[in-house]
């Protein structure tokens, strides 16, 4: 088989005057006038409660761009039973065509759809313009497109046989649905859950987060255009403990493919233990949960390039991303001069609305989020053992802004060197640079997350102590480079430990997760 797709998708660059930009814009300026209404997707219906939640960008929270409409238990039991009526059929289709679907979809994506996902990312989730086109629009395609390659491959591989034996193996769907719960901070994550089951034949309840609605309604709007049957995946807005109960106590509960927090993870996982005898079979599990990603640098590295990895790596999406740098451990020897590179470059970037391009910063994600990250930032004012370095700045009366904040901490295990923040806060740790091999022992046992990390150091000798010493400590390890930003087909993603069950995102590796084969031997 040969997919027709040549590779990632081309990131747009908005610059000023372009095209896109143009068009980019004025979908945001006509989106952010208007009053969406998202409602639910349940089989053939598209399900207006009445019940309404509102939908407030975070950078300008008095203002309502809409609403979305909340669902009861009725109706995730109604998705249920849609989606199993909707099984048969879908499990069936040969495999190429429910690719076409999603391919059909990556298309409508890069096309149509791309001003209006983008805006949409950018108004609900206050991502910058670069920033969403890279993690909605373009992720999002790729992972469609890639997945289908992979599909390729799984579907192609079979047994060998013998003289008078055929053998053959049979990729099946899970029997039963499956259930998709999905974050805020990456709108092609939140597509991507719901799509991986359904391309592999399964149907699927799909529990978005309440702060990415405006997206995924557009998400769903491409999955219905691009001919996505009726009941294969239904998006409810509920909360998400009931409907995960509702999911999890159900017989025919058959999988779940999670992207939250390691607290909500480790709770759905022990409720699936706890229905186990009512389950048919058993559910598939698949999580990536936290992060406490780190930054490791030798006194052999370049100054300027750990600064710009800790400024990118740390700060952009105000360091929602569950890979974001959130502690740096610096030699002694750089650590003068990658401050004064990151001073530097914060005092280059501005923070704001992302309807204004040259803003790097926007707001976090609500109220919440920026509590906690001024509660670091104040705690770190106040503390003996630490220091705020840079920024340090926090404003919500129009938006939930908070600075890119870079706290030195004398105590390698002051507490944010050890929590998860998901803001916009980095803790920096200055080694001796002798004491580099104790550092990597620090590196390791300080967090129990291993999503992603980063090393830097010009010595070879120097790098492969640090992955040895490193290996169990990130998923994904980056040399010489930050540790976010994994391109689709060029970096499969995941994390051990508590940052979850590693089965790479945008890899062959997943989508394995959601079939269940049948081998056949027929002799003849
Ligand atoms: N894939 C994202 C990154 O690498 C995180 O989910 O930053």
């Amino acid at each position: 088989y040969q997919v027709p797709f040549v590779g990632n998708e081309p990131v747009l660059s908005y610059a000023p005057g372009s095209a896109e930009r143009k068009e980019l814009l004025a979908t945001y300026k006509k989106m952010y006038q208007e009053i969406v209404e998202v409602p639910q997707y349940i089989g053939n219906k598209i399900v207006k409660s009445g019940n309404k939640g509102e939908i407030r960008p975070p950078h300008d929270h008095q203002h309502i761009v809409g609403y979305y409409h909340k669902g009861t238990q009725e109706d995730v039991k109604e998705a249920i039973n849609e989606a199993l009526k909707a099984r048969k059929e879908w499990a069936d289709l040969p495999w190429e065509q429910r690719a076409s679907i999603f391919l059909k979809a990556a298309d409508l994506i890069a096309g149509p759809y791309r001003a209006r996902i983008n805006a949409a990312t950018m108004i609900g989730q206050s991502k910058n313009a670069f920033q969403a086109e890279i993690d909605s629009a373009c992720e999002l395609i790729d992972f469609l497109r890639f997945n289908v390659e992979f599909m390729t491959q799984i579907y192609a591989d079979q047994p060998i046989s013998s003289e008078g034996i055929w053998n053959r193996v049979e990729y099946r769907p899970l029997e039963g649905f499956t259930f998709a719960i999905t974050p805020f901070n990456f709108t092609a994550i939140s597509g991507n859950l719901p799509a991986c089951m359904a391309m592999m034949g399964n149907v699927v309840v799909w529990k978005p987060s309440d702060k990415q609605v405006y997206s995924a309604q557009v998400i769903m709007e491409v999955f219905k255009e691009a001919g996505l049957p009726d009941g294969v995946i239904n998006m409810v807005l509920t909360g998400g403990a009931e409907t995960a109960k509702t999911c999890i106590e159900h017989p025919d509960f058959a999988g779940l493919h999670f992207t939250g927090s390691t607290s909500v993870f480790k709770a759905l996982w022990k409720q699936i233990g706890d229905n186990i005898n009512t389950h048919k079979t058993y559910p598939r599990i698949v999580g990536e949960t936290g992060g406490k990603d780190f930054v490791v640098a030798h006194g052999s590295s370049d100054a300027k390039e750990v600064a710009t990895a800790l400024v990118r790596g740390a700060f952009e999406y105000q360091g929602q991303k569950c890979s974001a740098a959130s502690r740096a451990y610096i030699a002694k020897s750089i650590w003068p001069a990658v401050k004064d590179e990151m001073k530097k470059a914060l005092d280059s970037i501005s923070v704001g609305s992302p309807e204004d391009f040259s803003n790097f910063v926007t707001a976090v994600i609500d109220k919440n989020s920026f509590d906690k990250s001024k509660g670091y930032i104040e705690r770190a004012q106040a503390s003996s053992e630490a220091e705020v370095v840079l920024g340090g700045t926090c404003d919500d009366s129009v938006g939930y802004f908070v600075h890119p904040t870079v706290i030195e901490t004398t105590n390698p295990k002051y507490e944010s060197m050890v929590e998860e923040i998901f803001g916009p806060v980095l803790t920096v740790y200055v080694f001796e640079d002798e004491k580099w091999e104790e550092t990597l022992e620090l590196v390791d046992q300080t967090s129990d997350y291993a999503l992603t990390g980063a090393i830097f150091a010009k010595d070879r000798y120097v790098l492969n102590q640090g992955m040895k010493a490193l290996e169990n400590a990130a998923g994904n390890f980056y040399i010489n480079d930050k540790p976010t930003g994994a391109v689709v087909g060029q970096q499969p993603f995941g994390g051990a430990r508590a940052s979850g069950t590693n089965d790479k995102a945008g890899s062959a590796m997943n989508l394995m997760r959601w079939i269940s084969v049948r081998t056949i031997k027929e002799t003849f």
